[in-house]
């Protein structure tokens, strides 16, 4: 293996502009990804000792990182600052054998038995938002802001995946619980040092977490009790799975709700924007919609997963839109053993963010890679089906790929599916807002719109 000093030579910024880049990119990403990009490639380094980093953006040295061992990697390390929310017994913030002890607890709720029968729950929550969106409209066309109408959504079908319908009733108290731990996730970093004070955001986050497994805590009760194989209910079978302690159950239950509702929601507002901005996919979006859930005013069709298979525009709306904007335009590692990729050592200790953005941006990999073209994913040749889907990675790969990727992108095609079916939606500007979080990426502002619903 070489040594640190080769490791220097990745390209990079030098002397005390590494620190205006390293404040900058753990606040507001993407800008500073487009100008390291720009500057010194889509592979690069800055820092020194502890404080080490290294971008890797390129398709090819992604593949060489998700090729490594895990073994070679951290993610309990100093800088996870998601341990204070989802839990010390989270896998997302686990390494060794107590990550694929956890991971595999949880993996089999993700069946895709399981995953299947959630595709009537994804319809009927996504129905009944529109439901009550046509109520508040009462005919008219309004600017409605869609990003907190999808967050509505997500929440309801996050609720009821975790916990079956036992829980339903509760789906705001859990989300109201959520919320403030979410909105510290994306606080300086300053702010998340770990203290102990009282009446701090961070002591409200804790009282919130603790109200949180009050609730798992009479969940898991329950399931002791009377034990189910209800794929609708993940918790119950992480108790009959009989792996994990409560408290590790607990965790994967915040790890679940946090990981899964706030980037499905922030996707889709996003698949919004970018259908909205071009009227001709919309409309193709309808057709394809009328054909497979049957046009409005007549019989609908039972609502299967058979029917994903017939949503290919959907699909590829969000395939397109997660390519431009993935949720998390980096997801951090430690190296816990110096690791080559492509042409650089990357020494150990240095913490290593991975970008989906930067990726899916990669003008090698992609033709014009700014517009948004659902269609390029249409009729490629084998060799461009590999370049796409190994420059296509907002879920990441390997065995700490999201294990949720399948849920998420079943939840986003059926629901753009349902939204522009049955209403009737113009962009409130000519261009999509820029992108705003370090944990999620959002559109600044949300996704306002004008809406009417369909006539
Ligand atoms: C559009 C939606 C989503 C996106 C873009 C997304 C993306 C990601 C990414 C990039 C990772 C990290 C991979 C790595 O570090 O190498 C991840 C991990 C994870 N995601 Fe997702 N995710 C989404 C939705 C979900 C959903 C719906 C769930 C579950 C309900 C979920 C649960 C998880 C978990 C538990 C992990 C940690 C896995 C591990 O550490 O082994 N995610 N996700």
């Amino acid at each position: 293996m070489e040594t640190e000093s080769e490791a220097r030579s990745l390209p990079g910024p030098t002397g005390l502009a590494q620190v205006g880049y390293m404040r900058r990119i753990l606040k507001d990403p993407q800008p500073v990804l487009d100008e390291l990009r720009d500057r010194y490639g889509p592979v690069c380094a800055m820092g020194a000792g502890p404080m080490r980093m290294a971008i890797i953006g390129a398709p090819g040295a992604l593949d060489d990182l998700f090729a490594i061992s895990n073994d070679s990697f951290r993610w309990g390390h100093k800088f996870n600052v998601l341990g204070f929310v989802v839990g010390p017994g989270s896998m997302i913030v686990s390494d060794g054998p107590d990550h694929k002890r956890r991971r595999a607890s949880v993996q089999t709720a993700f069946a895709r038995r399981r995953l299947n029968a959630w595709v009537p729950t994804i319809v009927e929550q996504t129905d009944a938002a529109i439901d009550r969106l046509g109520i508040d409209l009462a005919g008219e066309t309004r600017t409605v802001d869609l990003y907190p109408v999808g967050r509505g959504i997500v929440l309801e079908i996050v609720v009821r995946a975790l916990f079956g319908e036992r829980l339903a009733q509760r789906t705001q108290e859990i989300g109201d619980l959520f919320q403030r731990p979410q909105d510290y996730l994306e606080s300086s970093f300053v702010r998340q040092l770990p203290h102990r004070l009282p009446h701090t955001a961070r002591a409200k986050v804790r009282a919130d977490r603790v109200a949180l497994d009050v609730i798992y805590d009479g969940e898991i009760a329950h399931h002791r009790q009377h034990p189910t194989d209800d794929p609708h209910d993940m918790l119950g079978t992480l108790v009959q799975d009989g792996s994990l302690s409560d408290s590790e159950i607990r965790d994967q239950m915040s790890t679940l709700i946090g990981a899964g509702y706030d980037t499905t929601s922030a996707s889709l507002a996003w698949m919004l924007w970018c259908a909205a901005l071009e009227p001709a996919v919309w409309s193709q979006l309808r057709a394809e919609a009328d054909d497979v859930f049957g046009p409005p005013g007549t019989a609908e069709v039972v609502v299967d997963h058979t029917l994903l298979n017939r949503l290919g525009v959907a699909e590829r709306v969000m395939r397109e839109t997660l390519r431009l904007h993935p949720a998390g335009v980096v997801a951090p590692r430690e190296a816990a053993a110096d690791v080559r990729v492509g042409e650089y050592v990357i020494p150990k200790g240095t913490l290593i963010l991975w970008s989906a953005y930067l990726a899916g941006r990669d003008p090698e990999a992609w033709t014009d890679p700014l517009r948004f073209d659902p269609d390029r994913f249409l009729d490629l040749t084998p060799e461009q089906k590999v370049i796409a889907d190994h420059a296509w990675v907002p879920f990441g790969r390997g065995a700490r790929n999201c294990i949720g990727f399948a849920l998420a992108q079943m939840e986003l095609t059926l629901m753009i599916s349902r939204l522009e079916q049955r209403l009737d939606v113009t962009s409130t500007a000519s261009v999509a807002p820029p992108p705003v979080g370090m944990v999620v990426n959002r559109p600044l502002g949300g996704a306002p719109m004008r809406v009417a619903e369909r006539a």
